[in-house]
């Protein structure tokens, strides 16, 4: 029987996973995949290097990486039965909803769930991967009115996503830049939708129902909807004179300030410190951002006023401003950070298909026993005359 001193809220603290997939250590700042420093993929790796490195546990060979590379180029179309589903959705819809939609809908097409089958589940790691990214550029386009572009072969993963966007061919700087921001994003051990996606996981069902379960987790302001939360604060506060009453009206008023705080860091994110500078090399090349500067105030001020409680910038903090530079809408910021993450996603899903046991936590009862059935006629009566309902329904 567990006693209340075990229940601990949102789990923090509380080891849900035995895992080697990636390491936080929250003092010192350190995130690894595979224990390979997050800032030495980010200059180093690609991010289907990254996956392949989260997925399979070692960095692939030459002819792995190519075939891997080659499988997804060819598998980052739609069934058309999507997008004429994607075609009913309401323009008006968060991106968030129709990626969690179509992900569960990729499931109706490989409903066949060969768990035990190591190809079946490097198919799905390669559609997952492959057609996510074309999922979210399609919504994109359909609710602009516009038919959704098709994927081009020859464009890597990066550029592809880019181009799809926007049937323009980006930059190779653009494209590298945004390469690098879904390494960052791919994997970060045991955070909400990752959790989300390992209990899905542990009820061996499918691996599409498991990436939209991580989706819908991901989609809200506390976790993934934090950045584009981020822009819509820097609109908010408006100019650097601001910033000051801004953070103290948040903290007297008990509100979070987003982009800020984490479970596990308490100190700046390094994926937050690589961030800043890929959007201060965007905009040396492609000019500034005027929430640039309001950030940077932003960071000042709660370093002041929060600091010392451990709370800095998180991921989300600068990453709106590099997707805003590359031309991306602060509402696909989530879905982008979801493209990332289906990497560690598939790492978890086949980590908990190694050893499996279905999630089933206790909880701690704080409620009544020995309650009476109160008959419909008795609480209707006891509406009427409330003092039946003092007697608890028993007649006066
Ligand atoms: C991500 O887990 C992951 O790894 C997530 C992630 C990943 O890669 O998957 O890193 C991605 O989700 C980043 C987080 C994005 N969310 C936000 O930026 C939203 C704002 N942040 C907070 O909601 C909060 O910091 C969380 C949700 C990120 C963490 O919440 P915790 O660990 O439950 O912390 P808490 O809410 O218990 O706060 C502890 C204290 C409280 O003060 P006290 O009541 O103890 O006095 O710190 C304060 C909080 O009020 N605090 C903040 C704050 N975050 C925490 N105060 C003001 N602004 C904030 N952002």
């Amino acid at each position: 029987m567990a006693a209340i001193e075990d229940y601990k809220p949102g789990l923090a603290g509380v080891p849900a996973a035995l895992s080697e997939i990636s390491y936080v250590e929250g003092l010192q700042g350190t995130l690894e995949y595979r224990g390979i420093p997050i800032h030495e993929l980010a200059q180093h790796s690609s991010f289907l290097e990254s996956c392949f490195l989260l997925i399979w546990g070692h960095l692939p060979s030459l002819d792995e990486l190519q075939a891997f590379e080659h499988e997804i180029r060819y598998h980052r179309r739609l069934k058309y039965r999507i997008r004429d589903m994607m075609k009913c959705f309401p323009e008006s819809g968060h991106p968030m909803d129709a990626l969690q939609a179509c992900s569960a809908a990729l499931g109706l097409f490989y409903s066949r769930r060969a768990l035990d089958d190591p190809e079946y589940i490097r198919a799905a790691v390669v559609r997952l991967l492959a057609k996510i990214p074309t999922m979210v550029a399609a919504f994109q386009m359909m609710r602009k009115g516009n038919d959704p572009i098709q994927p081009r072969d020859d464009l890597d993963y990066a550029a592809n996503f880019l181009y799809m966007m926007n049937e323009r061919e980006p930059d190779p700087l653009a494209a590298k830049i945004f390469d690098v921001c879904l390494v960052l994003h791919a994997e970060h051990t045991i955070n909400a939708s990752t959790f989300s996606a390992r209990v899905t996981a542990s009820t061996l069902t499918d691996p599409y129902g498991v990436i939209a379960s991580a989706v819908g987790t991901l989609a809200g302001p506390l976790h993934g909807g934090a950045n584009e939360e981020v822009i819509e604060m820097l609109e908010e506060i408006g100019s650097v004179d601001r910033v000051e009453a801004y953070i103290e009206g948040r903290i007297k008023n008990k509100q979070k300030i987003m982009g800020f705080g984490h479970r596990v860091y308490k100190v700046k994110d390094p994926r937050a410190v690589i961030l800043q500078g890929l959007a201060e090399k965007l905009f040396a090349e492609y000019g500034g951002d005027r929430y640039y500067d309001i950030a940077l105030a932003v960071e000042q001020a709660v370093e002041k006023r929060l600091g010392a409680k451990g709370i800095y910038p998180n991921v989300d903090f600068y990453s709106g401003l590099v997707y805003r530079r590359l031309g991306i809408p602060s509402d696909l910021f989530t879905p982008v950070f979801a493209i990332a993450r289906v990497g560690g996603w598939l790492a978890h899903w086949k980590a908990q298909l190694g050893e499996n046991r279905i999630f089933r936590p206790t909880q701690i009862y704080s409620g009544q026993h020995a309650q009476p059935y109160i008959s419909i006629e008795e609480r209707t009566l006891s509406k009427v005359f409330p003092s039946l309902e003092a007697t608890n329904g028993k007649k006066a």
